[in-house]
């Protein structure tokens, strides 16, 4: 109904027509946009946009990503941008270090340079998430996630990071970077609350200008967006971390003035320090999509906020308002978007664009506002008189500037000012580093853990410490330390120690997410997995002091595991710079206290699990300090949440159907038979199931099929929505063995209610497998949708067929991002 109603009518009247969607302009806090009138300015981008052709202004609205555009694209269609998305590397690689971004900058730069066919050139914006430091770039510097910054309540260190990070992509030859995000999570559930500084607004609105400043440099100093610095990018506009219950991309259902006094309050600051583009949010407000919202848009950002820098879609999220696909979507130009994040939809948009242009379904006045506001950008920026990326001053030696011993030094500082302790029963804290430490846990020597998401892939998955040279583990920086004060100190992730230790660390946490991935129905640490929790106990048990550093993106319910451990640190995610841990946790060898705590909570510490409890356990701008000898009294250990939980995610675990999920093979007769068991056989024989141990005993399925008509299957209780999974580029991952494989008709699929299935051949990915030796297999999930599957309605998340004579034994199926093989979608 919406979508017929929004392609109909002027947007503003089916704004304008619901009460909780109206906006007033005049209630919301004024800005003032900081560059004074510029003649000369106007006089260049009028005299080019005279000269552009209508499809040259159309690519300057259009960013296309770096897997699915070329330069030869960019010199064909003129296009205004490219970015490279969280997995988005040269060459479509894993990661990449300087020299390949280099490559590749210099590639595209002489594309839109290339004035071949006569045509004006255009320099390339080039935009990457640079969040936490140039996290897309091996050996770069990783300062600490924003949430942990929060704590440290320090613009001026923002600023410096900001400025350290401008200069690291730089030497990248990438001039824009999609931060700071300025959103204000208020449910930290929300997987990207750790991308959001603090839940409180005024904390937020300090930091937004200081990072504007720092990554782009003071308006009206000779710095301002000289070559040590990049575009910056304010966040999601509006009320990402708002939305109802901290779903990603959803609907904040909340009044015009909550959206203004929490979630607003970063922009104004951000403008007023020159922030040169903004990013609308993929989410609703009271159930319209911001990139359609021309009140927002239009009426709030670029008049009564006096915005006149460049708005900038997220990725596809155009594609997601009634009416419109990520290929043609002329409600969010008219709205006020001035481009369009079309990563892989960029063509179908350029040509739908183009088309809406000359039939004046967008106007012309539109597209050549939109044209003037990118083309100002790329003049303040010097895009036209920067030269060749890798020519450029940082550039040219990029291993001076890229993870250099000052930004560590900063990113080091940063990780001491942002830790916060919140127990330190019988003053257990500082450590002597002359006694015999252990560091335990997980998080003790895996420096993926501590920088999260975002971090040299998009979920920050799939990797190890070698990914990260420079870098220190918080384990091996506190090795570092004892061992130079001449204390004794080893590392076991499992808490087995060679010689009984005085005190452990146990360093533990969540696993790196990014975007949804991260989302939580509470506020649960790992539910159903207390491994952690039991080292610190089996520790305690021994006689052996505890503290414990808990590695998170938010705060979580862990009130075992704190009344478990003598001491109690909130670590964050604090990036790649480890031994900032130790300089706070360890006396000098001398005995002194080099650097005590400082960070005090920019995000409430919860009570129980339930998001929302008031009074929180801990509340905002909570810290403990060395002389501050407070005992913390057990806290309750009720959690409020009863049974266990269903993941969207996990289908099949160590053999068994996830929680929410059954098991059954189907044989060639159509016969259903249970497989939530060890072993079973169909009626007819098609197909056996039985047992095998991979990592333990029964802990995976072993399936030999007799008939390829027979498939095993996972059921959901309830159908489950992967449409935003499928837009993401998740992946269906199977752990799976090939014990024999004698043609190539084994498929995957998934299925979604009566005759509605999507099924993709992995004949020749298994063909191309070791049989005997276990593999991660990874299906896109649009290339079930490709295959006909209704993405919205996924009642059968896995379904497995092969051919007579086949066995595969299967350890594990859940979506992920990380893969041993990815299977190719049939075209
Ligand atoms: C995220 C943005 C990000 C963009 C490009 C989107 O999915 O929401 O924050 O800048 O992708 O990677
Ligand atoms: C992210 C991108 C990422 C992509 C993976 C998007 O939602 O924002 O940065 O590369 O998914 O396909």
């Amino acid at each position: 109904m919406l979508a017929a109603t929004l392609s109909c009518l002027p947007l503003a009247v089916a704004i304008a027509g619901s009460p909780a969607t109206a906006v007033h302009p005049d209630r919301w806090p004024s800005a003032h946009w900081p560059f004074p009138a510029d003649p000369a300015l106007e006089h260049k981008v009028a005299g080019l946009i005279a000269k552009m052709t209508v499809e040259e202004k159309v690519g300057q609205l259009i960013q296309a990503d770096i897997l699915s555009v070329t330069p030869d694209d960019v010199r064909k269609y003129h296009l205004g941008a490219i970015l490279a998305g969280g997995n988005s590397k040269p060459g479509g690689a894993l990661t990449a270090d300087a020299k390949q971004w280099l490559a590749l900058s210099d590639a595209f730069y002489r594309a839109a340079m290339d004035r071949h066919d006569g045509r004006p050139a255009i320099p390339l914006l080039f935009g990457i998430d640079a969040v936490h430091g140039h996290n897309n770039t091996v050996g770069a510097t990783l300062f600490p996630q924003n949430s942990a910054l929060g704590n440290a309540r320090d613009p001026e260190l923002i600023r410096q990071i900001g400025a350290a990070t401008a200069a690291e992509v730089r030497a990248t030859g990438i001039n824009w970077t999609f931060a700071p995000t300025i959103a204000v999570p208020q449910d930290v559930r929300w997987g990207r609350s750790y991308e959001g500084y603090s839940q409180d607004p005024k904390l937020v609105a300090e930091y937004s200008r200081a990072m504007v400043e720092g990554l782009q440099g003071r308006v009206g100093t000779p710095q301002f967006l000289d070559n040590a610095h990049v575009i910056a990018t304010a966040k999601h506009f509006l009320g990402d971390g708002g939305t109802k219950d901290g779903k990603d991309q959803g609907d904040a259902e909340i009044s015009e003035q909550q959206l203004i006094d929490i979630h607003a309050a970063g922009y104004p600051p951000a403008i007023d320090a020159g922030v040169q583009t903004i990013m609308a949010s993929f989410s609703s407000w009271n159930g319209v999509k911001m990139h359609g919202n021309k009140a927002l848009l239009t009426d709030v950002l670029k008049q009564r906020m006096d915005f006149q820098g460049l708005l900038v879609g997220d990725w596809n999220a155009h594609g997601q308002i009634p009416g419109c696909s990520n290929t043609d979507c002329p409600i969010a130009y008219n709205a006020g978007m001035d481009m369009l994040m079309a990563p892989d939809s960029w063509k179908g948009l350029y040509e739908h664009t183009l088309a809406e242009v000359k039939s004046g379904t967008i106007p012309m006045a539109r597209l050549d506002d939109a044209v003037a506001r990118i083309l100002r950008v790329k003049f303040r920026a010097g895009l036209f008189t920067a030269g060749l990326p890798s020519a450029q001053p940082l550039a040219r030696h990029p291993d001076r500037v890229i993870g250099s011993p000052a930004h560590r030094a900063l990113a080091r500082r940063a990780v001491r000012e942002s830790l916060v302790l919140l127990k330190n029963n019988g003053g257990l804290l500082p450590l002597d580093p002359r006694k015999r430490i252990l560091v335990a846990g997980e998080g003790a020597d895996n420096i993926s853990r501590q920088c999260g998401g975002w971090t040299l892939t998009w979920q920050g998955t799939g990797l190890n410490n070698k990914d990260f040279p420079g870098a220190q583990s918080i384990g091996a920086g506190i090795v570092a330390q004892v061992k130079a004060a001449g204390g004794h100190a080893e590392i076991a992730t499992d808490g087995h120690y060679t010689h009984k230790p005085d005190v452990a660390v146990v360093v533990f946490g969540e696993d790196p997410y990014a975007e949804f991935q991260g989302d939580l129905p509470n506020l649960l640490y790992r539910p159903g997995d207390d491994h952690d929790l039991e080292l610190i106990r089996q520790l305690k048990a021994q006689g052996i002091p505890v503290v414990a550093v808990f590695l998170s993106g938010r705060p979580l319910w862990v009130n075992r595991e704190i009344n478990a451990a003598d001491a109690f640190v909130a670590a964050w995610l604090p990036g790649s710079e480890g031994e900032g841990v130790a300089d706070v946790l360890l006396r000098t060898r001398d005995g002194r206290i080099a650097h005590d705590f400082h960070g005090r909570l920019a995000y409430a510490w919860p009570r129980t699990a339930l998001p929302g409890q008031a009074p929180p356990q801990f509340p905002l701008g909570y810290g403990l300090r060395y002389a501050d000898h407070a005992t913390l009294p057990p806290l309750p250990e009720v959690s409020g949440i009863h049974g266990e939980q269903v993941s969207v995610g996990n289908y099949l675990e160590r053999g068994k159907p996830a929680h929410g999920y059954t098991a059954s093979l189907v044989g060639a007769d159509g016969d259903l038979v249970s497989a939530d068991v060890s072993s079973a056989t169909t009626g007819d024989h098609s197909l056996r199931m039985s047992a095998i141990d991979f990592h333990a005993q029964e802990d995976s399925r072993r399936l030999a099929w007799t008939s390829a008509r027979a498939r095993f299957t996972v059921q959901a209780r309830s159908p489950l929505d992967l449409d935003r999974q499928t837009n993401g580029d998740v992946l269906l991952v199977t752990t799976l063995r090939v014990d024999a494989l004698p043609g190539a008709d084994a498929w995957v699929g998934l299925g979604c209610g009566h005759g509605c299935q999507g099924r993709v051949s992995l004949g020749p990915t298994l063909a191309g497998l070791p049989q005997g030796q276990w593999k991660r297999v990874g299906v896109p999930l649009k290339c079930f949708r490709a295959a006909g599957a209704d993405m919205h309605h996924i009642d059968r998340p896995f379904e497995l067929g092969a051919g007579a004579g086949t066995a595969l034994t299967v350890f594990r199926v859940a979506l992920g991002t990380d893969a041993d093989q990815v299977v190719r979608c049939p075209r």
